[in-house]
């Protein structure tokens, strides 16, 4: 089997290639049927998505089985400004992907995100529910995921939220970060989500990809918590003394506005494959463990 990841610098990237050359997530083994698959990583510097032109060349020289595309802008706040370039890597970066995947018969995962909803809701989004993006960033993740369901005849598309892995910056290491330098913290209460830990997506994503159930998939860590429980736990796991004062979105105004709610329901999992994303705080817990014996091994 070949497969190509974009994006591969980022944190998604890395878990996929991590557990397809070690043939084992977090969560357990994948498929042997990813035995010996040649997986090529590039980012970027290889390959740039918004490049049409290349993008086909390159995919159609290479002829892939499958093609995961973990590129995007993630910088909610620099996509308000800089709303052309969200554009062109958030939606016709992953429309050249899709285009290609299509002619070459390959099948296509795309990542989509919680921000495509509108964030008033008080259940957690179901797949059929009707997208309304508040930012940029949730706009042109929205036009991706039109562009590739229209362009490929084989695309899974996996929404996913608050995402952290081990490679890049995400939340939990920065609330580690400002852990260690102050005795207190303010961190939002009136925003809710799902916590998702890359390498259970990644898991997800290479168990639907054997199959040919295409369409929508939320893929979320189970339970649902404000981003002040969220950092409180972080911090309660890293035994440091600070504490985690709750305020309030107003108290914190950010370029893009972000969702109240944003819980996602991972409906579609269920039906299919099986839900196995870990609770929250498990998967963070093991997270925690993890980064801290990687950063004793390497000191
Ligand atoms: N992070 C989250 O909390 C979150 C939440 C919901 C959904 N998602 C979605 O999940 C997916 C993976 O997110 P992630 O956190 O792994 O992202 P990430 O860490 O920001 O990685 C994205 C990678 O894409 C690269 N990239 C940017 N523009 C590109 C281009 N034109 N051509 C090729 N590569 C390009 C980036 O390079 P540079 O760093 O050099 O720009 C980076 O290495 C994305 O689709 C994202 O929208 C993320």
């Amino acid at each position: 089997m070949k497969i190509l990841i974009t994006g591969s610098n980022g944190q998604l990237g890395n878990e996929l290639a991590d557990i397809l050359s070690t043939g084992k997530g977090e969560i357990g083994a994948i498929d042997p049927a990813y035995q010996g698959a040649a997986v090529t990583s590039i980012d970027v510097a290889e390959l740039d998505i918004t490049n049409g032109k290349a993008v086909t060349e390159y995919v159609k020289s290479e002829n892939f089985d499958l093609i995961i595309n973990c590129a995007a802008m993630t910088n909610v706040d620099a996509c308000e400004t800089n709303f052309e370039t969200a554009l062109r890597v958030n939606a016709l970066g992953a429309r050249n992907l899709a285009v290609a995947a299509n002619e070459t018969a390959s099948k296509f995962v795309h990542i989509s995100t919680d921000y495509i909803f509108g964030g008033d809701a008080d259940i957690p989004y179901a797949e059929w529910d009707t997208p309304a993006p508040a930012t940029v960033y949730g706009k042109s993740k929205l036009l991706g995921e039109r562009y590739v369901s229209e362009a490929c005849s084989r695309a899974f598309i996996f929404r996913t939220s608050w995402l952290y892995g081990y490679v890049g910056n995400n939340f939990v290491k920065t609330i580690i970060g400002l852990a260690q330098k102050n005795e207190h913290i303010k961190v939002v209460y009136d925003q809710v989500g799902n916590p998702t830990h890359a390498n259970d997506l990644a898991y997800h994503i290479l168990k639907v990809a054997l199959t040919d159930v295409y369409g929508f998939y939320h893929c979320t860590g189970s339970g649902i918590c404000s981003w002040h429980e969220f950092a409180t736990e972080i911090v309660r796991l890293t035994g440091l003394s600070c504490i985690v004062d709750p305020c309030t979105t107003d108290e914190f105004p950010r370029p893009a506005p972000r969702p109240a709610y944003s819980a996602m329901d991972n409906l579609m999992l269920r039906s299919t494959v099986g839900d196995e994303m870990r609770d929250w705080k498990d998967a963070l817990k093991h997270f925690m463990d993890k980064f801290y014996s990687d950063a004793a091994n390497a000191s």
